[in-house]
C-alpha cells in the first residue's frame, strides 16, 4: 500500500471510479473529480472554507420546493446554464435559427391554453397592455402550421405567479397554437425588469459579490413543432437599464425587442406591439432535451 500525497490522491480517486459501467457517467465524473481536485489545490482550500461550501450547498438544497428551484438559480448566476445552452446551440442550431435563452426556474408545465389573441394576464391585469405577434417558420422561412407556443413572464410588479400570492394559481402564462400559416398573436402586459429571488442562499451569494441581482424585462417563450428542435428562448426589452448586465447572462442582441405603435400587420391598432418571428432549426441527431431549466415540481414532486 502506497501512502497518498496531494497528487496521487487524485489518481487514486480516478482509478477507483474507472470501472463505472456507463461510459458517459464515467467521463463526466472523472472530469468533475479532476477539476474539483485542481480547484482545491489552486486556492489551497482550508477545512473551514470547505465546510462553509458544504453548508452553502446544503442550504441551497433546503431552499428547494415543488415551487422553487434554488439549484437552477445557482447554475444560472454562475453562468453555467448559459454555457450549457451555448454549447447545445453550437451543436444543433442552424445558423438562421432563432437564438436560445434560459428556461429559468419559473417555467411550469401545463399552463392554461388560450385562443389566439387572448391575454395571459388573467388575474393580475395591472400594467401596460401590449400585443406580441409574428410567425413560426423553419430556418428557411417556411411556415410551421400549428406550432405550439408556451409563454410566461412576471406581472407588472416583477413577480412570477410562483412568487406572488398563491403559488398553486397559474397566471401570466399560457399556451397558444399558431394558425395554418404559423402566425400567432397574443396579448399580455409589458413586464418590468426584476430581481432574481434574493431571499435564499443564492441571493446571499449574489449580494456577497456586490452584484445587483436584476434581470432585464423579458418574456419567456418556448416553441415546438414536429421534426424541429424545441426552441427555448426569451424576448428582452431594449429600454431596460440592465439590458447589458443580466445577472444570469441570458441576453443576446438578436433577442432584444421594443414595443411600438403602428407596426405593419399588427393585429390591434390601439395597442403597442412587439413583432418577432421564430425560426426553428431542424431536429438533428443528439438533439434530445434542450431545456436548461425545469418546472420545479418535475425535480421535486409535491407530496401526495
Ligand atoms: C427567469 O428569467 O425567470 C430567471 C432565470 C434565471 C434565474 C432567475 C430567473
Ligand atoms: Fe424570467
Amino acid at each position: 500500500m502506497a501512502d497518498l500525497d496531494s497528487e496521487s490522491v487524485t489518481r487514486e480517486a480516478l482509478a477507483q471510479m474507472a470501472a463505472t459501467p456507463d461510459p458517459r457517467l464515467r467521463e463526466i465524473m472523472a472530469a468533475a473529480t479532476r477539476h474539483l481536485h485542481a480547484f482545491a489545490q489552486e486556492v489551497n482550500l482550508k477545512p473551514d472554507e470547505w465546510l462553509a461550501g458544504i453548508a452553502f450547498l446544503t442550504a441551497v438544497g433546503q431552499a428547494c420546493t415543488p415551487y422553487r428551484q434554488e439549484y437552477i438559480l445557482l447554475s444560472d448566476v454562475l453562468g453555467l446554464s448559459r454555457l450549457v445552452n451555448l454549447m447545445h446551440d453550437a451543436e444543433g442550431r442552424e445558423a438562421a435559427g432563432t437564438e436560445t435563452s434560459l428556461l429559468g426556474p419559473f417555467f411550469r408545465e401545463q399552463a392554461p391554453e388560450f385562443a389566439l389573441g387572448e391575454s395571459i394576464a388573467v388575474h393580475d391585469t395591472g400594467g401596460t397592455e401590449i400585443v406580441i405577434f409574428g410567425q413560426v417558420t423553419d430556418s428557411e422561412g417556411r411556415p410551421l402550421p400549428g406550432a405550439e407556443i408556451d409563454i410566461w413572464q412576471t406581472n407588472a410588479a416583477g413577480l412570477y405567479d410562483l412568487q406572488a400570492g398563491d403559488a398553486t394559481v397559474m397566471d401570466m402564462r399560457g399556451r397558444f397554437r399558431a394558425d395554418a400559416e404559423g402566425r400567432f398573436h397574443m396579448r399580455t402586459v409589458k413586464p418590468i425588469g426584476y430581481s432574481i429571488p434574493m431571499d435564499g442562499p443564492v441571493g446571499k451569494f449574489v449580494h456577497q459579490q456586490n452584484r445587483h441581482g436584476m434581470r432585464p424585462a423579458h418574456i419567456h417563450i418556448l416553441v415546438a413543432a414536429p421534426g424541429h428542435r424545441e426552441l427555448v428562448t426569451a424576448l428582452y426589452f431594449g429600454d431596460d437599464p440592465n439590458i447589458d448586465s443580466d445577472t444570469v447572462f441570458g441576453v443576446s442582441r438578436s433577442l432584444v425587442v421594443r414595443e411600438a405603435m403602428g407596426l405593419p400587420g399588427a393585429p390591434r391598432a390601439d395597442l403597442p406591439a412587439v413583432q418577432y418571428d421564430f425560426r426553428l432549426s431542424r431536429l438533428g441527431a443528439g438533439d434530445g432535451g434542450g431545456r436548461v431549466g425545469s418546472d420545479p415540481s418535475r425535480l421535486m414532486p409535491a407530496a401526495e
